[in-house]
């Protein structure tokens, strides 16, 4: 494989670019921009490592697709997408931001919104009595300033459910309604701005769909028939059991683990400072474990980087089973400390057969690596001691051999 010097210029503009993990994440007019993963990493980067390292036609696996940035930027470059995540949450969103909905969908999510802002008071206390929300999900929502948050959300939850069309649509725009208006926020809103904030959703969500739609359409034209848009709710350490995967090796990973030592909530939403609330789950219809650690490859204790990197190890040799001879897989990892564990995941991705490839013209230090400051995004402040100086990401590049 021809490897231009455009397309790594392209991948070091992408790892560096901007502002963030999720530059593009913040244009609410892209489909990214429909819920804002925790951690997640920008489609330009995404984009650029799908272009530099797979053709049209091959497929690209994120096995720890999260948001599912790679999944979106894959089928806009004309590739399979396969996208497996442990957390149930990344795989609804991965599948409702890329699924390519009927018109019939979209306005049955409209009519929705307008009866959902349109409901009185009374209707949705009603609602609260009757479909109230489970207690494992609401945590810091319990609270008496939100009751009316949660009389609305049960009201709007249990009429989403009950739709024909455009029920993950809707799931979709109820998420993003409550990434706006309740995560990472002191006070509760109002009624007023929460219904407002509904209609906002959909509008800026439905738009956002329909544009990535016709970028898809545009792309695979006569083809679209055989586009494939997989999403699979696995652990990395078992994906080899995808049988889909065995008849059609993916040439490419493309992904961000967990990064070791760092504790993110992927799952929850912090309300009033620091109380914690799982209702994201509740919102997108999936059940599984919420526990705050689950979803980072081995929790926090001492022992923490052992076992983080016997599953990482694992999970590694569970792609190469899978991967394509000769093909590549492109990370981009952040730590708490690179020194010590940079190594250790280097040996892992070793034992599990790939070998690292580094390109000079790409390098930011004498390693021979491309590295990136982390920006201070929601993870960083939320996770690290005040005493860390700052915090980096690196991108790696392996072959497997
Ligand atoms: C850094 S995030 C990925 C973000 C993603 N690149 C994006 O742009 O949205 C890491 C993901 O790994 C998932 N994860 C953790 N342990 C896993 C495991 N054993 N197998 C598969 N996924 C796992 C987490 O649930 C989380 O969604």
């Amino acid at each position: 494989m021809a490897i231009s010097r455009k397309g790594l210029r392209a991948l070091k503009d992408g790892a560096l670019h901007v502002g963030s993990v999720g530059n593009i994440g913040l244009d609410r007019r892209s489909i990214h921009a429909a819920y804002r993963y925790p951690a997640r990493f920008s489609p330009v980067f995404a984009r650029a490592a799908i272009e530099l390292f797979s053709a049209p036609g091959d497929t690209v696996i994120d096995p720890f697709c999260g948001g599912g940035t790679t999944g979106l930027e894959a089928t806009l470059c004309g590739r399979h997408s396969f996208n497996s995540d442990l957390n149930p949450l990344a795989t609804f969103l991965t599948s409702a931001k890329g699924r390519l909905y009927e018109v019939d969908d979209y306005a049955s999510v409209e009519r929705w919104s307008e009866t959902c802002t349109a409901t009185p008071m009374t209707d949705l206390y009603d609602a609260l009595l009757e479909y109230p929300i489970p207690r494992e999900y609401v945590g810091g929502l319990r609270r008496p300033e939100y009751n009316r948050i949660r009389a609305a959300l049960s009201a709007w939850v249990r009429s989403a459910t009950e739709l024909d069309n455009g029920s993950d649509l809707s799931r979709l725009c109820l998420l993003r309604l409550g990434q706006r208006w309740l995560d990472l926020r002191k006070d509760p809103p109002t009624l007023d701005e929460f219904r407002k904030g509904l209609q906002e959703a959909v509008d800026q969500t439905i738009a956002a769909s329909l544009v990535h739609q016709g970028a898809v359409h545009r792309r695979w034209q006569g083809e679209l028939k055989t586009r494939r848009f997989v999403t699979e709710q696995a652990a990395i350490q078992d994906l080899r059991h995808f049988p889909a995967l065995r008849r059609r090796s993916p040439a490419l990973a493309v992904f961000s683990p967990p990064y070791p030592g760092v504790h993110i909530l992927y799952q929850r939403w912090q309300v009033e400072g620091r109380a914690e609330t799982t209702i994201p789950f509740w919102l997108a219809g999936v059940e599984g474990d919420t526990s705050a650690t689950i979803y980072t490859l081995g929790g926090r204790g001492t022992a923490y980087i052992d076992v983080f990197i016997d599953l990482f190890t694992a999970g590694m040799k569970s792609l190469s089973e899978l991967l394509e001879p000769g093909g590549h897989v492109v990370q981009m990892v952040g730590f708490k400390e690179p020194a010590k564990q940079l190594p250790l995941l280097l040996s892992a991705m070793n034992e599990a057969g790939f070998r690292e490839l580094q390109y000079k013209s790409i390098a930011t230090h004498d390693d021979g690596r491309l590295w990136r400051k982390v920006s201070s995004q929601k993870w960083y402040n939320a996770v690290l001691p005040e005493s860390t100086p700052t915090s980096s990401e690196v991108v790696l590049i392996h072959r497997l051999d």
